[in-house]
Formats: C-alpha cells, sequence, structure tokens
C-alpha cells in the first residue's frame, strides 16, 4: 500500500499541480493580451507528463480504493469510505467529460473568441482536481 500512495501522491502533484500553475501562472496573462499560444505552448509541454499520471492516479487510485473497500461493497454508502469512493468517481467522471468536451468543441476550431470558454474549462479542471486532493486526504486523515 505504502508504494501505492508513494505514486499515487506524485501523480497528484503532477496532475493538480500542472493545473494550478496553468490556473493561476500562465490563464491571466492569456486572458489579459488574448494571446492563446501562451496556453498552447502550456499544454503542449504539459501533456507528456499530465496524462500519463492521470492514469497513474486512476490506477493507483482504484487500486487503493479496493483496499478500502472490497469491489462487492462498492455499490452502497454504507460508510464515509464509500461516500470517498464514489466522490472520487464522480470527479473522474467530470475531469474525462471536460477532457472530451475541450476536445471534441473547443481545441479544433481553437480562435480568441474561445478564449473565455477555455478559460471556464481550465478553471473547472483545476477545481476538481484540488477537489481530488482534498478528498484524497479524507480518506486518512478526516475519516481513517
Ligand atoms: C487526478 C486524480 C487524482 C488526484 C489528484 C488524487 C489525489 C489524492 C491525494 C493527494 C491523496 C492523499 C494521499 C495520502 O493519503 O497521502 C489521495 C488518496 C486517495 N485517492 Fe486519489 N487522487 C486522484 C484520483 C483518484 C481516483 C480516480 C481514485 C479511485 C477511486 C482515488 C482513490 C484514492 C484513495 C482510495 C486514496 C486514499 C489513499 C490513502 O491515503 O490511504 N484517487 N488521492
Amino acid at each position: 500500500m505504502k508504494w501505492l500512495v508513494l505514486f499515487h501522491v506524485l501523480g497528484a502533484t503532477v496532475w493538480a499541480g500542472g493545473h494550478l500553475i496553468l490556473s493561476i501562472g500562465f490563464l491571466p496573462a492569456a486572458l489579459r493580451t488574448k494571446n492563446l499560444s501562451i496556453i498552447q505552448h502550456f499544454e503542449k509541454h504539459y501533456e507528456r507528463v499530465g496524462i500519463p499520471a492521470l492514469l497513474v492516479q486512476v490506477v493507483t487510485g482504484f487500486w487503493m480504493a479496493l483496499i478500502y473497500v472490497p469491489f462487492s461493497y462498492w455499490f452502497s454508502l454504507a460508510t464515509h469510505h464509500h461516500v470517498l469512493l464514489w466522490i472520487k468517481i464522480g470527479l473522474l467522471l467530470g475531469t474525462i467529460g471536460l477532457a472530451v468536451h475541450a476536445r471534441l468543441f473547443i481545441i479544433p476550431k481553437l480562435t480568441t473568441e474561445k478564449l473565455s470558454l477555455l478559460a471556464l474549462h481550465i478553471i473547472l479542471a483545476t477545481v476538481l482536481a484540488v477537489s481530488f486532493v482534498v478528498t484524497g486526504l479524507s480518506f486518512r486523515f478526516v475519516y481513517p
């Protein structure tokens, strides 16, 4: 379990950290100067690390969740760990939904006009990423 937590925390630093840097460090300048390339440049370099990090989160996350709650007991909200597990699954579906929407409807025909919609996407993805961290820490620190 220790190495699962280690990889999960490393993945979390890349996923949540990367989105916080994009939202706080790059997005304001892109919005101020209406310069899409500021975000495209960041994404081009971040994606190569971000997507594998998300995959690590999914694999290690579900593995740890199975240690906390055996699969046959998943379909109930009997304990706090059940609730935290379903919050994590909800956050994951939200993250995938945002990514698919951006891929299909924003990035293909990205223009400066769509900058505010892209900004909303980035901020929502960052809120979901930070919520993952808070929910994850709750497994051990709020409801041990
Ligand atoms: C990008 C997505 C995710 C991020 C950023 C994230 C972040 C975190 C963080 C920071 C922790 C606290 C680790 C610690 O206790 O030191 C954690 C714990 C945990 N996460 Fe995630 N997580 C993500 C996805 C998932 C997914 C998809 C699941 C699967 C349901 C999951 C299940 C868990 C579990 C079971 C723990 C408790 C592990 C423990 O500390 O004992 N996580 N997560």
